[in-house]
């Protein structure tokens, strides 16, 4: 045989039995099986990964969202497989390193902005599987999201291993995450993964979560988390385990409460895609933590307010056009608010705008979260659901109201449907509509 040819022929077996060795051989050691891959991605929603680590409007996973923090703003970094601009240089071990220990790769310490102290929960398991999901999955993205750059002496990291040893660390869960009976995973799911407490319980002077409080409620410039204790009277006590699964699937829940800002994000990307069993686990979980009362608070949000009877009780007044830039509150309730919810508050007949008596945020004794609606509406997805109401702010397509204005319809509609009048004023409104911030640890 000439040469040529016998290297021809060589070459064609020997990528011939390189093909057959491919499909033959099981799986390259270091390729993660499908199953793994699944629970990693499950372990990535279920820890609402992507809420912080992409910018609106950017790539998922490639960081870039600015947090305010009372140090400072913290921006989120890119935790994309790309080797130069993400961590795909992270050894699992330096991957475990910094999602349960707040430690980096290059040994430099993490901001508490990324919960770290909530995952240092997480099984072993469950790390092994969110790295491998990542770093097979997740598309690299070549960008360097700003860095942040804090105010003295938190702009020194390793401040931040001092911040360690008090904020502590919870012990990782052992054995199988998958198979903890009922109550141990709704703990799982509400302390190492979903980290409610991140939001929802209220922080110490060192910025920890407050020992003792927890989920008691805390606020998140310009939101407020609710008190979601079992206390029947500043937290969500009379709720039933099926009306928390549905707020946690759905966002909405007509007669008791709605998910905006912060809250319909989680719903969006988190607690919307769990399993109904583990909804189930997170709800029962929830309704049995100690329950503590609220300081403002004392009566359940969701019992005030009914429908309105007199829905107009200004026939025969003459609306003063010349003085419009000083609507009161319930004709600009009229012009803004009344074609969705109704004149009578009573919300749509599918409850698609929900009503606003029996409603939360028209129900607490905090005008916070209806100023922050009134502000930026609801843009919400779950499931096929998609549940959008305009904000009225300066970016308004509909209707950009004055912080006068604004806090005139608040006042009106917690006075008419809700927890009576706090007198909010249009400095208030202003405060709030200059926060920039809508995610804080
Ligand atoms: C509440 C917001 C928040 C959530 C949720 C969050 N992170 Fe972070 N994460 C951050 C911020 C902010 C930083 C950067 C902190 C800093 O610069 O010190 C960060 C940094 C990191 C880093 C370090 C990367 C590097 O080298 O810079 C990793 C790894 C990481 N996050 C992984 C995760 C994973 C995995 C999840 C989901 C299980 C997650 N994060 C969820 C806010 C968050
Ligand atoms: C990123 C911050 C954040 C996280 C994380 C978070 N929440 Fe919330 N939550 C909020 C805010 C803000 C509100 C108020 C939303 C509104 O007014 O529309 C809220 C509202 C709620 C309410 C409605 C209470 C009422 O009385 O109307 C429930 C129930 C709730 N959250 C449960 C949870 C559970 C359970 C978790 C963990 C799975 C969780 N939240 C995680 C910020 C958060
Ligand atoms: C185009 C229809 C529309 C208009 C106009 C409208 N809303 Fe809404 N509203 C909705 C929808 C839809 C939701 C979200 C329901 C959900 O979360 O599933 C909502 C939610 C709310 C909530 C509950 C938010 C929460 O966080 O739980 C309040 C309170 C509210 N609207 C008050 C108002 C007020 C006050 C005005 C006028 C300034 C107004 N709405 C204008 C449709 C509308």
């Amino acid at each position: 045989m000439p040469d040529l040819a016998r290297k021809i022929l060589c070459s064609v077996l020997t990528a011939g039995t390189a093909l057959v060795t491919l499909s033959m051989a099981p799986a390259r050691a270091d390729e993660p099986s499908a199953e793994l891959l699944a629970r990693g991605e499950y372990v990535a929603t279920a820890g609402d990964c992507i809420a912080c680590h992409t910018r609106p409007g950017g790539k998922p996973f490639a960081g870039g969202l600015s947090m305010t923090t009372p140090m400072g703003n913290v921006i989120s970094t890119n935790i994309t497989p790309d080797p130069d601009h993400g961590i795909g240089k992270y050894t699992e071990q330096e991957f475990e390193q910094s999602v349960r220990h707040g430690i980096r790769r290059d040994g430099s310490r993490l901001y508490p902005a990324m919960p770290y102290v909530s995952y240092s929960g997480m099984t072993d398991e469950d790390v092994k599987a969110l790295y491998a999901w990542l770093m097979h999955d997740v598309k690299p993205v070549a960008e360097t999201p700003p860095a942040t750059e804090l105010n003295f002496p938190a702009n020194l990291r390793i401040t931040m291993a001092v911040w360690n040893l008090v904020a502590g660390s919870t012990t990782p869960e052992t054995g199988d995450s998958a198979t903890f009976d009922k109550l141990r995973r709704g703990r799982y799911l509400a302390h190492a993964l979903e980290h409610c407490g991140t939001c929802h319980t209220p922080r110490n002077m060192m910025l920890t979560e407050k020992e003792g409080s927890y989920l008691a409620g805390a606020s998140l410039l310009g939101w407020y988390a609710p008190d979601i204790t079992p206390s029947k009277t500043g937290g969500i006590g009379n709720w039933t385990e099926d009306n928390l699964v549905a707020y946690l699937r759905t966002g909405h829940v007509n007669g008791l409460s709605q998910a905006a800002g912060p809250m319909g994000e989680v719903v969006e990307h988190s607690t919307s895609h769990l399993t109904d069993a583990d909804l189930h686990a997170l709800a029962a979980y929830i309704l049995q933590v100690p329950a503590m009362d609220d300081d403002v608070d004392h009566t359940p949000r969701e019992q005030f307010g009914q429908v309105l009877n007199t829905p107009d009780i200004r026939t025969g007044e003459l609306t003063r056009i010349d003085r419009l830039d000083e609507m009161d509150g319930q004709h600009v309730y009229d012009a803004n608010c009344a074609a969705c919810h109704g004149d009578n508050g009573a919300g749509t007949d599918d409850h698609y705008a929900p009503s606003l008596f029996h409603n939360g945020v028209v129900g607490s004794a905090r005008p916070d979260n209806l100023i922050m609606t009134v502000l930026h509406g609801v843009d919400r997805t779950a499931g096929n659901e998609h549940a959008f109401m305009p904000g009225f702010d300066q970016k308004s397509d509909v209707q950009r109201l004055s912080n006068a204005e604004i806090a005139s319809v608040v006042n009106y509609v917690m006075t008419t449907f809700g927890s009576g009048n706090h007198n909010v004023t249009a400095e208030q409104v202003g405060t709030m509509r200059s926060g920039e911030a809508t995610k804080v640890p």
